[in-house]
């Protein structure tokens, strides 16, 4: 699938420090792709990118669970799908230019990860923002 690539920016706050904290540092990682590099550095990087992203989905199926999420299935096979796009370029990176390893990344975060941020990530907030608010006094 295509997507349009973007920045991170204040569109995609989902308005929970703890995940925006995330998607921020994955992004920033991210923007370190760019530009020049040598390959162990590069190959350091990703072994980062991909060690982030797993915690980061880690913590966010927890808080989706916590909250009885009804969408959680399905997110998690998309960060399933996502797992498995990022081990492989892990995989094939050592045989890749840094410039192909730069617009993989890119396209995974600037693109996939974007856009579910803003679709995916941005439907469970509701669940998680009425979990955490008090409950109502039946007296
Ligand atoms: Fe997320
Ligand atoms: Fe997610």
């Amino acid at each position: 699938m295509e997507f349009e690539l973007a920045e991170w920016s204040s569109k995609i706050e989902v308005g929970l420090p703890m995940i925006d904290e995330q998607h921020r540092q994955l992004f920033d990682l991210a923007a370190t792709f760019r530009g020049d590099g040598d390959q162990i550095r590069v190959l350091k990087s990703l072994a980062m990118l991909t060690e982030y992203v797993k915690v980061h989905f880690r913590e966010e199926e927890e808080l989706m669970a916590s909250c009885d999420y009804p969408g959680l299935a399905a997110h998690r096979r998309l960060h399933g799908e996502f797992r498995r796009m990022l081990f492989e370029l892990l995989e094939n990176a050592k045989q890749m230019t840094l410039d192909e390893i730069a617009e993989e990344v890119k396209y995974l975060i600037n693109g996939w990860f974007y856009h579910h941020i803003l679709v995916s990530d941005f439907d469970y907030v509701p669940s998680v923002q009425a979990a955490s608010a008090p409950a109502p006094n039946r007296d």
